[in-house]
């Protein structure tokens, strides 16, 4: 098939674009280049630069690669950042979505499959979400994922938009040193800045009742995300309905976890700085895998070991980070 991947030359899109051209796909990216970089993509993958926003733009590239679905993985993903510039995250989410929308409609394009995020589902109660819980999220970051998700399905009520979204929940690790997470805003390379630094890394929180009393996440690996978009990509092609899919593990890691699987992983002693606890962080956020594996036949195959040992094997690779022994 012939796909367009939006964001295809950050940390996500470019995983993605690997395992769908695995999958023989012939796959070009529109990338504005804000947060990716293009020495993430091989030098025979076209890379259109222009912002997601620019309509008209967008629209000719889609005709130009012939695309027959869009993977729209662009937007900007920093919570934190999304309370302090809500109206740049609306803007570059939702205004960024209906323009991607937009320009499918002009160019004659019919599937899209969305990369929204666990952020929809806010602070859950109860041991694991499904995709049936109640969307409330904490973020304007999760209200731009839930806006775009109903912008969707409100396009497929009125055309014959076909679509998939997909929550992924913590995303981690990388398939290769070249394609990781640059940024720092997650736990596993605040870890290593920190320890890389040899200044103890920060916990939040100690007393939630969970088992350890540190909050419990589910830890993706990037690998096993970019194979459940090569999955959903199969089921779109050989017409499985419209979906939201969870995209996670099932099983959930406390921070203390992580913390001894760095310590054992990167051979560093290091100790962890207990601090309040962060307004909004809930208990406890794991996903219900079980409808994705039923309808689309995915599953996980990475664990935290996998995710860690990836993410440290960047890490310490990348030349400018002192590593300190
Ligand atoms: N990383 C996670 O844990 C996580 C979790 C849930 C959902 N997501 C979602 O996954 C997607 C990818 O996240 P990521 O971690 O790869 O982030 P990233 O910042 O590495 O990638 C985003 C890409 O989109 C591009 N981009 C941003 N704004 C654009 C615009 N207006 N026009 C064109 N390109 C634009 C950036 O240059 C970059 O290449 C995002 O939609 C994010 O919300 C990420």
């Amino acid at each position: 098939m012939r796909i367009v991947v939006t964001g295809g030359a950050g940390y996500i899109g470019a995983h993605v674009v690997l395992a769908l051209r695995r999958d023989g796909h012939d796959v070009a990216v529109i990338d504005d280049l804000s947060t990716g970089t293009p020495d993430r993509l091989t030098d025979d993958t076209p890379l259109f630069v222009c912002s997601v926003l620019d309509t008209e733009r967008v629209a000719e590239n889609l005709r130009a690669h012939g695309c027959e679905l869009v993977v729209h993985v662009a937007a900007k993903k920093a919570v934190e950042q999304s309370v302090a510039e809500p109206l740049m995250y609306y803007r570059e989410n939702v205004i960024g979505m209906h323009s991607v929308l937009s320009a499918m409609a002009q160019a004659g394009v019919g599937k899209i499959l969305f990369s929204s995020s666990a952020a929809v589902y806010g602070a859950p109660t109860g041991d694991l979400v499904d995709e049936q819980a109640v969307t409330a999220p904490a973020s304007p970051y999760g209200w731009t994922k839930l806006m775009c998700e109903q912008m969707i399905r409100d396009v497929a009520a009125a055309t014959a938009l076909d679509w998939v979204a997909l929550r992924y929940f913590n995303v981690a690790g990388a398939a290769d040193p070249a394609l990781a997470d640059r940024g720092e805003n997650n736990l596993i390379p605040r870890v290593f800045r920190a320890i890389c630094s040899g200044v103890p890394p920060q916990i939040f929180g100690d007393e939630y009742p969970t088992r350890d009393g540190t909050c419990i996440r589910d830890y993706i690996h990037v690998a096993d995300v970019a194979d459940a978009h090569a999955a959903a990509v199969r089921g779109m092609s050989s017409g499985a309905p419209s979906a939201i899919y969870n995209i996670g593990t099932g099983s959930g890691t406390s921070v203390l976890e992580v913390m001894h699987t760095a310590r054992r992983i990167t051979g560093r002693d290091f100790d962890w700085d207990v601090r309040p606890p962060r307004a909004g962080d809930s208990p406890a956020v794991v996903a219900d895998a079980a409808k994705i594996r039923a309808g689309l036949g995915w599953q996980s195959r990475h664990d935290l070991d996998d995710i860690v040992g990836s993410a440290w094997q960047s890490w310490s690779s990348r030349s400018e980070i002192p590593v300190a022994r």
